[in-house]
């Protein structure tokens, strides 16, 4: 992964669908006062995302993409992470894959975190997966996006451990505990600052 800072804050954008606590957490760490980085832009393909009351509470930019046409909403993406000078991309719950096309005017300054120990259990449905495989261990991953899904470089994962009564539910709970602490390790250190 390209090394992006020099003696300015870098640059962010986070792509969500949903909640967006991850969004939450990237945006604490940046307010820390040793950060190096800013979160400039939130982009969102559903206007009822709830992660949109988080920018707004941020006074933070956001932007709603209809994806009906793919290839459209990409080109105004694109020249929006261009007007605001983005730096890099963190993807937060964002439900849409991006296209080799997008990936590669942005190459290797998209992350994205994912609710499993990749390579293992990529896509939709981890936890329930995890569980039904009777796991001992499960936990997140912070990688780089490429076209194929959730199979780019590893950057950090943290694992938890299955208890036996655990449900997806519990499991989701306990995970995403660990998400937001090593969401913003993960641009830390992929980014070298
Ligand atoms: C997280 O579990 C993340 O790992 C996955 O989608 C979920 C997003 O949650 N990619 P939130 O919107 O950040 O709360």
């Amino acid at each position: 992964m390209e090394k992006l800072n020099g003696n300015r804050k870098l640059r962010a954008s986070v792509f969500i669908s949903g909640r967006g606590t991850n969004l939450n957490s990237i945006i604490k760490f940046s307010k820390k006062k040793k950060s190096l980085f800013e979160v400039i832009l939130v982009i969102s393909n559903n206007s009822k995302a709830k992660g949109l009351n988080i920018a707004k509470k941020n006074k933070i930019k956001y932007l709603i993409v209809n994806y009906k046409n793919k290839n459209s909403a990409e080109n105004k993406v694109l020249k929006n992470l261009k007007k605001y000078r983005i730096d890099f991309v963190c993807l937060a719950g964002f439900m849409k894959i991006l296209s080799k096309n997008f990936i590669s005017n942005f190459k290797g300054k998209i992350i994205n975190i994912h609710p499993s120990l990749l390579p293992k259990y990529k896509g939709l449905n981890t936890h329930e997966r995890v569980i039904m495989n009777n796991e001992k261990f499960s936990g997140c991953t912070v990688h780089e996006v490429t076209s194929k899904l959730d199979s780019g470089k590893i950057i950090i994962q943290k694992k938890v451990k299955i208890k036996k009564m655990e449900t997806p539910r519990s499991l989701a709970k306990k995970i995403l505990k660990i998400e937001h602490e090593i969401y913003p390790l993960g641009i830390k250190k992929t980014f070298n600052f």
